[in-house]
């Protein structure tokens, strides 16, 4: 085992298995009797030395072996199996491992393959609050057998961050009401973590959520271990309550800048000076709790200090200090520390982090393994390749794809397998590793599955041969009709080859923006509404060629994720539609001085979203319900006080303030809006209805159109649907309504 380490030092630089304990395959034995109970006693593991990450899998006469050289290849080893010889895989809606052929495969030919890079990563900070705010452990457990089996080996793991957090503040003597003016809420800690935000609107962060994730965290970090992944652990960044500077008068403080227009009070958050040895202070003992709490599980530290908040000075040598001293107090407190950061601010703040200043600021760090960046955004605007490799530290090709948990199609299937490669190639590269940091886990999943494939893979995918495979295994039915792959095909030569830069990320559907008569077509960047495909040659035809599958074998209607991709896909075609009948009821304003011609014109608007809202709520992974179910049940039957109910709707808040107005009085509206039954049907239709209605009023009194009133209006209907709680509302149920392949069906006829 030591020499094993020794080796892995030697070939990539660094320590990839950090983990302390003896590695040892329990976790894998675990994770096959959790997934393929029936057949799990079949499956053999064992670890032998190597240098890379890598497995061989054979036939043995009790079964199938995987021999690997670390725990996470071995995960990967006997997902090649299950995934290549077994045709079956595990997706975001549900695991499906356990439909194994009952007589296992065999192997034949021994296969085998290593990893193209040491770390395969996984995650962005803000996904923890716009996927995983309220997720419960079950939900946890699906996605982190997902990740390790697809061979990722370094997750992020934020969660219950602030349990530890108040305990330091506590010890520096700030009080619980100074740090509870610092927290913001459930659906919003990310941005708190960035020190992007402070406070909460809604009121302040419960002492019970604080417990509850945390204990949700020992879990998690506890099962990331066993599965053979090194959870990049969070610590202190700097980021304070404001009282800070009073207990400390000549500790060295400063305030960050103001973000997206949140007032004062909520934002331009105080920033603790790394240098000043009040901050090595707080680090110490931030990660002297948290190692008391999770055990010596990992040296990688997440740590971000200007995510689109730029430092105090843009002066070199005080760039280079904040760096030094945030990485002295992460070895003081660790001497095996790795920081890990976000690459976005070079992107997002171009213009402040010329390539002089990140030199300097990542200069600060000594020697090159001590830091690793995440290329956030390497698909669409990579920065490695402006920062010479980032002076020579260590950095990870990331895929982002999506804003928010936007979910309409998007992706670039050519630039994910050549473009890792050509970077890894690029002469000087220090890229140590392939990531997903989608900053919501909302469809498209091939773009994601294709990512951490091709980091196993030293060659690029051969794409077409990808698609088939994954749709055999997808809806993994006997005699799959060629028309289920076909559709994808279809979609993966168009919608899936997007080449057009302006509209490098999932495409936002302008239904769910609010409503104007300008600017809602066309935008481009981080949630282009331009579609950048013809509907008519590609949505349509894919989404009749899966209906024509499910007719020809009626079994594929009994997979989970057929139905989904069909409600998914139809879903498309009505969001594309939209737009060709805004585009008329813009037409017919301009043209007709009648307030009839402009409501009927409208009107197909509403018919429209009214259909939509049936189509998802046929979808169990369509539902506003369930994003709303998961915020209430931290409060229903965990505490059973008297002021639950309270809890509930403080949750619930929450949970419908981020997808809306996201922020008190809408500071970034819409930024993360959803394709779900009940948004559509309550909140969506209901603001076009308005401005359809204001539309053909002003036809009738001859007034003439004004944006602000609008606009305004548009944010009382946000603020009071954000205060909604539900059964309050008209149509908000529980659950599924509705048979998919008859509204699908309906769909097809009317919007085709
Ligand atoms: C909505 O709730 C927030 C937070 O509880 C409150 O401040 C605000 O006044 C309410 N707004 C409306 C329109 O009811
Ligand atoms: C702050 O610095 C001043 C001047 O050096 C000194 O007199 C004072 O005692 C210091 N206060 C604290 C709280 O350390
Ligand atoms: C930071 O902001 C607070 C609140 O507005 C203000 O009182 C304080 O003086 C500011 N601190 C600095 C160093 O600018
Ligand atoms: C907040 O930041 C903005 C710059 O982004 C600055 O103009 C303003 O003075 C800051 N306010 C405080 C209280 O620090
Ligand atoms: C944690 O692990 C490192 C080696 O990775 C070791 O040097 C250190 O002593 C361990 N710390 C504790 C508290 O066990
Ligand atoms: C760098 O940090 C030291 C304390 O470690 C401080 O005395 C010095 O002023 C800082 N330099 C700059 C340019 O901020
Ligand atoms: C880096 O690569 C991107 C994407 O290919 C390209 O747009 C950009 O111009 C390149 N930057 C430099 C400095 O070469
Ligand atoms: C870090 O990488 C750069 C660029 O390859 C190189 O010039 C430098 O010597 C390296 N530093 C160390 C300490 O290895
Ligand atoms: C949208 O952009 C495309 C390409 O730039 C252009 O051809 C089209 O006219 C634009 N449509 C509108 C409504 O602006
Ligand atoms: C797509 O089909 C619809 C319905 O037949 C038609 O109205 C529209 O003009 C077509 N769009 C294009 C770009 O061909
Ligand atoms: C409506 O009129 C405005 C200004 O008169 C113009 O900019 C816009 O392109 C027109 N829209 C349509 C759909 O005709």
């Amino acid at each position: 085992m030591v020499l094993r380490h020794v080796l892995a030092l030697l070939s990539f630089g660094l320590v990839v298995t950090v983990s302390d304990a003896k590695p040892n395959l329990d976790g894998i034995y675990a994770l096959a009797k959790r997934r393929v109970p029936t057949h799990a006693h079949a499956f053999s593991f064992s670890l032998a030395d190597g240098d890379t990450d890598s497995f061989v899998v054979s036939d043995v006469p009790a079964g199938i072996h995987v021999q690997c050289t670390t725990v996470s290849a071995c995960a990967r080893g006997f997902y090649a199996y299950l995934s290549t010889h077994g045709g079956t895989d595990i997706w975001w809606t549900g695991s499906r491992l356990a439909h194994l052929p009952a007589h296992l495969p065999k192997v034949g030919t021994p296969v085998q393959a290593h990893a193209i890079v040491p770390y395969r990563y996984h995650f962005n900070t803000v996904t923890f609050d716009y996927t995983t705010a309220f997720w419960d452990f079950d939900q946890w457990e699906l996605e982190l057998d997902w990740l390790a089996l697809r061979g990722v080996n370094l997750p992020l793991a934020w969660v219950g961050y602030e349990y530890i957090l108040i305990e330091t503040f506590r010890e520096v003597g700030l009080t619980d009401t100074d740090i509870a003016t610092f927290l913001s809420g459930p659906a919003f800690q990310a941005w708190n973590r960035f020190g992007n935000i402070q406070g909460s609107w809604g009121g302040d962060l419960p002492t019970t959520w604080v417990n509850d994730q945390f204990a949700l965290q020992e879990r998690i970090i506890g099962r990331m271990t066993e599965l053979g992944m090194t959870p990049v652990l969070p610590s202190f960044t700097g980021f304070v309550p404001r009282a800070l500077a009073t207990l400390y008068p000549n500790a060295s403080i400063v305030n960050g800048s103001q973000w997206e227009g949140f007032p004062e009070s909520l934002t331009n958050v105080t920033f603790l000076n790394p240098f000043d040895p009040l901050f090595t202070t707080l680090q110490t003992t931030f990660i002297s709790k948290q190692r008391e709490a999770y055990g010596n599980v990992s040296h990688i530290y997440t740590l971000d200090q200007y995510n689109e908040n730029n430092p105090f000075s843009g002066d070199l040598a005080y760039l280079a200090n904040v760096t030094a001293g945030t990485f002295a107090s992460l070895r003081a407190a660790d001497p095996d520390a790795v920081w890990l950061m976000q690459g976005w601010l070079f992107f997002s703040s171009a213009a402040f982090w010329t390539n002089e200043r990140i030199e300097a600021y990542l200069g600060g760090v000594p020697g090159n393994d001590s830091l690793i960046i995440l290329d956030l955004y390497s698909e669409a605007q990579p920065q490695w390749n402006r920062t010479s490799s980032y002076f020579g530290k260590q950095w990870v090709w990331c895929e982002l794809h999506n804003y928010g948990g936007n979910m309409g199609f998007e992706g670039n299937l050519d630039e994910l397998t050549h473009g890792p490669l050509t970077a890894l190639h690029s002469p000087g590269s220090s890229m140590k590793g392939l990531g997903l940091t989608p900053e919501g886990q909302e469809g498209n999943e091939i773009v994601y599955d294709l990512l951490l494939d091709q980091a196993w893979s030293p060659t690029p995918l051969n794409i077409a041969a990808y698609v088939d495979g994954w749709v055999a295994r997808r809806y993994n039915v006997k005699s799959l009709p060629r028309a289920a792959t076909d559709a994808w095909q279809l979609l993966s030569a168009t919608v899936y080859s997007n080449t057009d830069p302006g509209s490098q990320a999932a495409i936002k559907s302008i239904y769910e923006l609010a409503p104007a008569l300008t600017g809602l077509t066309n935008r481009t960047g981080h949630h282009p509404t331009r579609v950048p495909y013809d509907t008519n040659t590609t949505i349509l035809p894919a989404l009749k060629a899966l209906l024509k599958a499910g007719e020809q074998q009626p079994l594929l209607k009994l997979n989970p994720e057929f139905a989904f991709d069909v409600v998914d896909v139809a879903r498309q075609l009505l969001s594309n539609r939209f737009i060709d009948y805004y585009d008329v009821l813009l037409a017919a304003y301009n043209t007709t001085s009648s307030p009839s011609a402009v409501s009927a014109a409208g009107h197909t608007l509403l018919d429209l979203l009214a259909d939509l809202d049936a189509l998802l709520a046929t979808n169990d992974h369509f539902l506003l319900s369930n994003w709303i179910r998961d915020a209430r049940s931290w409060a229903h039957g965990k505490d059973k006080d008297k002021n639950s109910e309270a809890y509930a709707a403080y949750l619930e808040y929450n949970a419908r303030n981020q997808i809306t107005l996201w922020g008190p009085d809408g500071e970034i509206n819409d930024y993360a809006s959803k394709a779900w039954a009940g948004l559509v049907g309550t909140y969506y239709r209901p603001r076009w209805a308005a401005f359809v209605e204001y539309l053909a009023d002003t036809k009738q009194t001859g007034a003439a159109y004004n944006a602000a009133t609008v606009s305004a209006q548009m944010i009382a209907l946000g603020k009071a649907w954000s205060n909604g709680t539900w059964g309050t509302g008209q149509g908000e149920t529980w659950g599924t309504k509705g048979d998919t392949w008859d509204v699908v069906r309906k769909v097809v006829e009317k919007w085709a």
